[in-house]
């Protein structure tokens, strides 16, 4: 529905906004500053936190056992954070209202929906994506590899919160029936809509981490 605009009452922008003021609002909305130095890679960009006011937005982060330095709102999400300012694009966006689960993230371990907490929130805590799942030689994570070997998903937007998921709660519960792992990834949703072989994937993921042996 298109919004009526009313001329007699819309202010006269090209009078009240000066190029100071409209200055002093880039400054304040950093989400579009810094998620362009992440587009365009230009790392200056992030210099800008030093602008008066904008100092204690810098905090550090674990993220995948990397202390992460960034410049971030106060209402800013995890997954805005991660995605915009450190690049980790591998958590995805959906809904971005705590119903889809696309971006699911470890927090200490336990799956969070990204989209739903603030960043600030997770200082001094672990944070761990999908990116940090696999070794440092490039192995996949057991159940990344479980995924692999079932071809589980189709579009695969939804796929890495279901790995993130599955992963948390296979912390819990290395060896789960396939109702208790359905029951685990049940805050996750696929818009492809094929569970079953979703389900089968991870729970061939959950026999790599156990070291179950098919040959
Ligand atoms: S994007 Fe976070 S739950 Fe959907
Ligand atoms: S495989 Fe397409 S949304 Fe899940």
């Amino acid at each position: 529905m298109t919004e009526k605009i009313d001329k007699n009452t819309t202010p006269d922008t090209s009078k009240t906004v000066s190029r100071r003021t409209f200055i002093k609002g880039v400054i304040a909305g950093g989400a579009a500053v810094s998620s362009a130095a992440y587009l365009f890679r230009l790392s200056t960009l992030h210099h800008h936190a030093a602008v008066a006011g904008a100092a204690e937005r810098l905090i550090t982060l674990n993220v995948n056992g990397q202390q992460r330095r960034v410049d971030v709102m106060k209402q800013e999400t995890l997954a805005w954070t991660l995605r915009y300012k450190l690049g980790l694009t591998g958590t995805k966006l959906g809904c971005d209202r705590s119903e889809c689960g696309a971006c699911t993230v470890l927090i200490d371990d336990v799956p969070h929906y990204s989209c739903s907490i603030l960043t600030h929130v997770v200082r001094n805590r672990k944070v761990t994506t999908v990116e940090g799942l696999a070794a440092a030689d490039g192995t996949l994570h057991p159940v990344q590899q479980g995924i692999i070997d079932e071809q589980g998903f189709q579009c695969a937007f939804c796929m890495s919160g279901f790995i993130m998921a599955a992963v948390g709660f296979l912390k819990t519960n290395p060896n789960p029936t396939r109702q208790e792992l359905a029951h685990g990834v049940s805050g996750n949703l696929c818009r492809c809509q094929d569970y079953d072989k979703i389900l089968t994937s991870l729970m061939r993921g959950a026999e790599n981490l156990r070291g179950v042996s098919r040959a």
